[in-house]
């Protein structure tokens, strides 16, 4: 068969995803709109914004394309299944509606707390002046978080009174995360183990995915400031069987069940990140689609046909036996460009890469790359997610920082810890 794949998204997870369909037997031509520097070893990059509606509707539609793919969660917000919905063409993704699960924290929390499902206890606020009052009647450290999408980083976890004061000023204010903090959060802290877990789903059945633990601070040692995520290894053997079949119950099941009684059941990835401590478990957040780079280590680990797969979630019936996972271990490291989550420069040459892909059970996901007269150049504020496959997860971290030290750019940086935290 010679289906055609359009991944819409730039990241390190949309090359991740293009790269595993076009492994597919079924796959003749992967798209991906608008890709990075990297995706074109793998596919045909269209220079399509991911929230374009109209003009990814109608690239589909010329193409004849079999199945979208979405990646980037923008491009849910901006009513791409619903449009793909309505002209009949077959799409992996949530609705407009389906996607507030992430788009809004304020519908995420409520939806938890009609659901039962397990989350730190919180208030929402549109008023500055109440969201200080509150805190001060809670303990510290407390957690403050921005009610629109803003990529992972709309979240500030003050340790004091007064950088509780600055950071309402700087979000409902000063609007830092834009009008992402028109309301916000206010939240508990928890404490624990941060775990990413993703389940597929066709609305009615789904599948839940080995658990993997992003890194999303900056610097070693969890210091610094949030970024999309500095690395990711999986599975974890310290969580155990049962503690995954609770997050099944407690968590998942729940939360596709709450969204179809709101008459938008969920189609798509659903990648809720949670808090684990002893037995218990929290939800941190809910999100609609795969992380990065969580997606570049389970596209090394998956051991099934992703074509197929997502496929059968777009038409409704996936068979949650048909999704299978080879031995061993993935880890990804993330080489980000000088002063990234702040500002950076771009274009910066990129050495290395062939060298590090020569290197056994390595592949290099780009993120933030583009191709300059027939070389890489930075382009984003993470660049690369070198990712590696070992018998034990030590193998895999030992492989990928042998090859991550054959790559360069100007003023790269990276965390050297990665999977060290447990
Ligand atoms: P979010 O955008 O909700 O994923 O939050 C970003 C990051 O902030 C999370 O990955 C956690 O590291 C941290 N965080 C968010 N909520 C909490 C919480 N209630 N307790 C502790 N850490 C949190
Ligand atoms: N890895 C974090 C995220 O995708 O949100």
């Amino acid at each position: 068969m010679s289906k055609s794949v359009l991944v819409v998204g730039s990241g390190g997870r949309e090359h991740a995803l293009a790269w595993k369909l076009s492994q597919s037997n079924d796959v003749s031509k992967v798209y991906v709109a608008p890709g990075n520097g990297g995706t074109t070893l793998v596919a045909e990059n269209v220079d399509i914004s991911f929230t374009d509606v109209e003009g990814l509707l109608n690239f589909a539609r010329e193409e004849q394309i079999d199945l979208t793919v979405i990646g980037q969660e923008a491009a849910s917000e901006a009513g791409l299944v619903d449009a793909f919905n309505d002209a009949g063409l077959s799409i992996f993704g949530p609705t407009k509606a389906a996607t507030l699960i992430e788009s809004s924290k304020v519908f995420s929390k409520d939806l938890m707390s009609e659901q039962n499902i397990p989350t730190a206890q919180y208030k929402t606020f549109s008023d500055a002046t109440k969201a200080f009052e509150y805190i001060k009647t809670r303990s510290l450290p407390i957690v403050i978080k921005a009610d629109g999408l803003a990529t992972g980083k709309g979240v500030i976890i003050p340790e004091t009174l007064e950088q509780a004061e600055k950071a309402i000023q700087d979000i409902m204010i000063d609007k830092i995360f834009g009008e992402a903090g028109g309301s916000v959060v206010v939240e508990d802290f928890l404490k624990g183990q941060e775990v990413s877990m993703h389940a597929l789903t066709d609305g009615t059945n789904s599948v839940i995915f080995p658990p993997s633990q992003d890194h999303k601070q900056v610097f070693d040692g969890d210091k610094g400031p949030n970024t999309g995520g500095m690395g990711v290894i999986a599975p974890l053997d310290w969580v155990k069987p049962e503690q995954i079949s609770k997050i099944q119950e407690k968590v998942v099941s729940p939360a596709l069940e709450g969204l179809k009684k709101k008459n938008s059941p969920f189609i798509g990835c659903l990648y809720p990140g949670l808090m684990l401590d002893g037995q218990d478990v929290n939800v941190i957040e809910f999100n609609a689609r795969f992380g990065d780079p969580e997606a570049e280590v389970y596209m090394r680990l998956l051991d099934c046909d992703l074509y197929k797969i997502l496929s059968d979630c777009a038409a409704g019936n996936l068979n949650p036996e048909s999704v299978k996972w080879r031995d061993g271990y993935a880890a990804t490291v993330v080489l980000a460009s000088p002063g990234y989550p702040g500002d950076y420069p771009k274009g910066l040459p990129i050495t290395g890469l062939e060298e590090a892909e020569k290197l056994d059970d390595i592949v290099v996901f780009h993120a933030g790359t583009a191709l300059k007269d027939g070389n890489f150049v930075t382009a984003g504020g993470r660049v690369l997610n070198v990712t590696a496959t070992g018998d034990t997860l030590q193998n895999a971290l030992d492989k990928a920082y042998e090859a991550v030290k054959l790559i360069n750019f100007e003023g790269m940086h990276y965390r050297t810890d990665i999977g060290q935290r447990v």
